[in-house]
């Protein structure tokens, strides 16, 4: 997948701005605070509907504005071309989705058509952050791959407020809410089921992947692992009767706590992710070099496994990365980078490609200033 051209109009601080990007890598360079990340995100929009910040549609809008939209061209790796386009109006707070001109019923028809890995600031979260964060990362992934799950947690995710708003109004009330509950607790057990069943296939899937991304930026004497602790137990193999089976065995017996807290306790949504080096956990024994490592490992396997199930390549979007990265690590994940594709790295100088680096037409350089784009000249910006 690439992105041949972007139009921005009153999205954040860029009022105008109009690129053609070149097919490989694509380094967006400026001073701070000058709309490099801004880019990205107007990237985002287009290809996932919204901020991968999570940023509101009124807060990415410009200030003092009212509508902003958001288009570009696209292309697959099979040449296939879609003109994309994303409009917010403020004042009805409307938002419309258009593919090649015709707008979209539901915005989670485009997850996935347009895949995207993004590392950011933000990313580090996953390493270092709560369980919700490695949870958010797992549904990202495997939505983008399987328009199976993304429904599945849609609906879960719909359950659980229901049977939380159940619970929670049993508890206020003082009521026995198990009539209630019923009609709710084998959707929950169904839908829960089969997310936890392609969580674990799909971290079976990472595993070799993950192992292999580490090793190429940080050799092979740290060994990374990734421990699936979902909430009912699963192992490799059980069928998706045994799993509803346990699932429905852990609400009985959770459910006077359950009752008590005005909470659903079991399923997916409390599932944890153990992720560590040589056997040591990451958030209790790893630097912040291993944090940041783990994290480009994750994100490299994230975009070989989408890779590999959407038969396309992703769009890699790598905001302000380097800057904590020892030069022989950057390197390598420069050279990584230009195997993979189009890549959209900011940075605030272009000293982090080496002098002899080919800008010619397939990898471009762009400066940003006050929210517009033009193309760099070297000498601008090395000093
Ligand atoms: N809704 C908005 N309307 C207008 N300007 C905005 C809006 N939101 C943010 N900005 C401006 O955008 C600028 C920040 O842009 P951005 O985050 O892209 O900077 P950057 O170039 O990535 O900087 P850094 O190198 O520090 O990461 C700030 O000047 C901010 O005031
Ligand atoms: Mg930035």
């Amino acid at each position: 997948m690439k992105i041949r051209e972007l139009h921005v109009q009153k999205f954040r601080n860029h009022t105008q701005t109009d690129i053609v990007f070149g097919g490989g890598i694509n380094a967006i360079l400026g001073e701070n605070g000058e709309g490099k990340t801004n880019l990205l995100e107007a990237i985002s929009y287009l290809c996932l509907t919204k901020s991968f910040f999570g940023s509101a549609d009124g807060i990415v809008l410009q200030v003092g504005e009212t509508r902003f939209e958001v288009s570009g061209e696209l292309e697959t790796d099979s040449g296939l071309r879609y003109h994309v386009a994303v409009g917010y109006n403020h004042a009805d707070g409307d938002k419309r989705f258009f593919i090649n001109k015709s707008p979209l019923e539901r915005f989670s028809e485009v997850v996935g058509l347009f895949p995207v890995v993004v590392l950011s600031p933000e990313s580090g979260a996953i390493t270092t952050g709560g369980p919700v964060d490695r949870r958010r990362f797992l549904d990202f992934v495997i939505s983008q791959a399987s328009k199976v799950y993304l429904e599945d947690l849609l609906e879960y995710r719909r359950v659980l407020r229901q049977r939380n708003r159940v619970l929670f109004d049993g508890k206020v009330n003082r009521l026995d809410c198990s009539d209630l509950l019923e009609p709710w607790d084998e959707e929950l057990i169904d839908r829960g089921a089969r997310i936890t069943r392609r969580r674990g296939v799909f971290l079976k899937e990472l595993d070799p992947i993950i192992h292999d991304s580490y090793s190429r930026i940080a050799g092979r004497a740290e060994k990374p692992t990734i421990h699936y602790q979902p909430s009912v137990a699963h192992e490799e193999g059980i069928s998706e009767e045994d799993l509803r089976g346990r699932f429905r065995q852990d609400l009985k017996r959770k459910s006077s706590e359950e009752k008590r807290l005005g909470l659903t306790l079991v399923g997916p949504h409390r599932d944890e992710l153990e992720l560590a080096i040589n056997n040591l956990g990451l958030r209790s024994h790893a630097s912040q070099g291993q944090h940041k490592t783990f994290l480009i490992a994750l994100k490299m396997a994230e975009f070989l496994y989408l890779q590999n199930k959407r038969n396309e390549r992703p769009i890699l979007l790598l905001d302000d990365i380097f800057t904590e990265l020892d030069s022989q690590r950057s390197e390598r994940l420069l050279a990584l980078t230009r195997s993979v594709g189009q890549a959209f790295i900011t940075a605030t100088s272009d000293r982090v490609f080496s002098a002899d680096f080919d800008w010619a037409e397939t990898n471009k350089r762009f400066f940003v200033c006050k929210g517009t784009v033009g193309h760099a000249k070297a000498a601008s910006i090395t000093n």
